[in-house]
């Protein structure tokens, strides 16, 4: 079968999959504090959504995130994770993993070790837990610490995704370092991206490019930069005198698109060929149209076919620019 590939000669192998709109926090930055929830019939089944992934990996697809809102809120979401593990053992899928706030790991790290899971992206924007409640509207602190303790106590390696924000955890650059190194952690910083309906003000308040954050660490610390990529976004650095590995995902400063080898599949179905642009197509109805793959995969064909170059995100000279409206918790980040 011919693999996916984009306009710009673009492999795609990468499908994150949203398995649910629901969250259990409201991180300022990626939902709204009173969000309107899908109602259930439009929801892709588990049986749906393991018919969509399949077809994804049977068109080249060899990395697949599961993704959110929050994806261990989804009921049964074990049984996805089963039925994924088996393009695992088939050895055509290279990598199962998930983005997760943590908040479920202690309950499900261990299911999750046992079905094929290496490693877990856990985001966690600061280590105090009332700035940690204020960010995430309602989150408890302690309970993401227990559920990223129980990941590694079920082997599974962790990554914590840190949204660099001016003004909330600018002060917490060294103390994250330096818990993510005792941890046995890495650690990768975003920039933030402006997604969903938060004003241009408050945007350009919280943005913290990544260059300035870079440029402190260097004070401190030799970097090397590393070639090695994870198969997403980051770009990677050693610091010499630890050894430890920080990833810089940096939409703003450093565009990466012109390497973009993913897509991403909302729980409705929608297929979403970037991250920073509006434009998808409707999966759901391929799928609930005929058990026949086929029209499924044309449909997927026909999308591919039209994946942008890339992002229009800017917040230069004080101006937002390239803002989508959609939050970023519909499409998983
Ligand atoms: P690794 O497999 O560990 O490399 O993870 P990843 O970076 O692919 O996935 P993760 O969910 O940890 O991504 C972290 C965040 O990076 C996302 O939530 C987004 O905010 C951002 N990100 C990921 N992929 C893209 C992308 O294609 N474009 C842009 N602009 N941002 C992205
Ligand atoms: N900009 C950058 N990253 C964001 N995330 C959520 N919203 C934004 C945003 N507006 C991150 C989360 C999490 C991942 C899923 O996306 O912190 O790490
Ligand atoms: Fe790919 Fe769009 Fe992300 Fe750029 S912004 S890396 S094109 S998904």
């Amino acid at each position: 079968m011919t693999p996916l590939i984009d306009p710009f000669a673009r492999p795609i192998s990468y499908l994150r999959v949203s398995v649910t709109d629901r969250c259990d926090f409201r991180c300022t930055y990626c939902m709204a504090e009173h969000m309107q929830f899908l109602p259930k019939k439009d929801l892709l089944t588990l049986e749906e959504l393991d018919r969509l992934c399949t077809a994804f990996v049977r068109l080249g697809v060899e990395k697949l995130r599961v993704t959110g809102g929050e994806p261990l809120v989804r009921r049964e979401i074990m049984t996805f994770f089963k039925a994924m593990s088996r393009h695992l053992e088939t050895g055509a899928l290279k990598e199962l993993t998930l983005t997760t706030n943590g908040s479920q790991l202690s309950r499900f790290a261990d299911d999750l070790a046992a079905l094929g899971v290496r490693r877990v992206n856990v985001s966690l924007d600061t280590l105090d837990a009332a700035k940690f409640q204020a960010i995430t509207r309602w989150g408890r602190l302690a309970q993401v610490m227990d559920g990223i303790s129980a990941a590694k106590a079920a082997g599974l390696r962790v990554k914590i995704n840190t949204v660099a924000l001016k003004g909330f955890n600018e002060d917490e650059l060294f103390p994250l370092l330096d818990w993510c190194a005792s941890e046995g952690h890495d650690l990768t910083f975003i920039e933030v991206m402006p997604m969903g309906e938060m004003g241009e003000e408050m945007r350009l308040d919280q943005y913290w490019p990544l260059k300035d954050l870079r440029a402190r660490l260097a004070e401190r610390f030799t970097l090397s930069e590393l070639a090695e990529r994870t198969g997403g976004p980051a770009r990677y650095v050693r610091i010499e005198e630890t050894g430890q590995k920080i990833g810089f995902i940096t939409p703003l400063t450093h565009n990466f698109c012109e390497s973009c080898n993913r897509v991403r599949v909302t729980c409705t179905g929608e297929l979403f060929m970037c991250l920073g642009q509006e434009d998808n197509a409707d999966l759901r109805a391929p799928l609930r149209a005929s058990r026949d793959d086929v029209p499924l995969e044309q449909a997927i064909r026909a999308a591919i076919a039209r994946k942008p170059k890339g992002h229009d995100f800017d917040y230069s000279r004080q101006k937002v620019r390239g803002q989508v409206t959609r939050h970023m918790s519909h499409t998983g980040g």
